[in-house]
């Protein structure tokens, strides 16, 4: 476990220094999820801190999720908020390293995951998702679209950048300039979908 990432994510959550909380699920995730055919599909969110996109799932009949975060004070938040969907079995919530989970996933959700993990950790990011989704399994969501600086998170990059480390194990269905994002984020944001080659 890298443990200095998770005082320092509970801390954020303990201080409330969240600002990237928009407290709903993004446009251009809800509106990725309203194409989805098949709701039984396994679907993991890592980093999901208050998981909006989970619930919005949930609420349109998706059967097998599972969130991951580092975080305990928002996993034990998410238990408690959507516990009747843990209680039905649609749900599982995990308190852990993303680095560090096994599974097999139709589907991976990224939402503001990627930036917030130590930039040296990129390539890894790449291949862990790689390993996690199942044969040709999709890797869906959004990465900023912003120089990439000393300061952060979020920790900004470019779609060259993206590119080198997932076209090696992926086909890059799309990986562009959103559309749709909201007001606060418009223009600074990539929508990604990757097929595991
Ligand atoms: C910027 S926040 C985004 C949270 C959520 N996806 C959202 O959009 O509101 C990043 C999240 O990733 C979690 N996180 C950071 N490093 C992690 C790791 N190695 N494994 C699992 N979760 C991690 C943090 O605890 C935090 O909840």
């Amino acid at each position: 476990m890298h443990s200095e990432q998770k005082e320092y994510w509970n801390n954020r959550y303990k201080e409330a220094q969240t600002a990237w909380d928009m407290g709903y699920p993004s446009t251009p995730i809800k509106t990725f999820i309203d194409g989805l055919v098949d709701k039984n599909q396994p679907v993991l969110i890592p980093g999901c801190g208050n998981a909006y996109e989970a619930e919005y799932l949930l609420n349109q009949g998706f059967t097998n999720i599972t969130l991951l975060d580092i975080a305990p004070i928002v996993v034990e938040a998410v238990s408690q908020k959507l516990k009747s969907h843990i209680d039905s079995g649609n749900l599982t919530v995990i308190c852990r390293d993303f680095f560090e989970h096994k599974g097999s996933y139709q589907l991976i959700l990224e939402q503001t995951f990627f930036c917030a993990i130590p930039v040296g950790l990129r390539k890894q990011y790449a291949s862990k998702m790689h390993e996690l989704l199942s044969q040709n399994g999709i890797l869906a969501g959004l990465l900023f679209n912003f120089p990439l600086t000393e300061q952060g998170p979020p920790f900004g990059g470019s779609k060259d950048e993206y590119l080198g480390y997932f076209d090696p194990l992926f086909t890059v269905l799309k990986l562009e300039e959103c559309i749709n994002s909201i007001k606060s984020r418009e223009g600074r944001e990539l929508f990604m979908l990757l097929q595991k080659k």
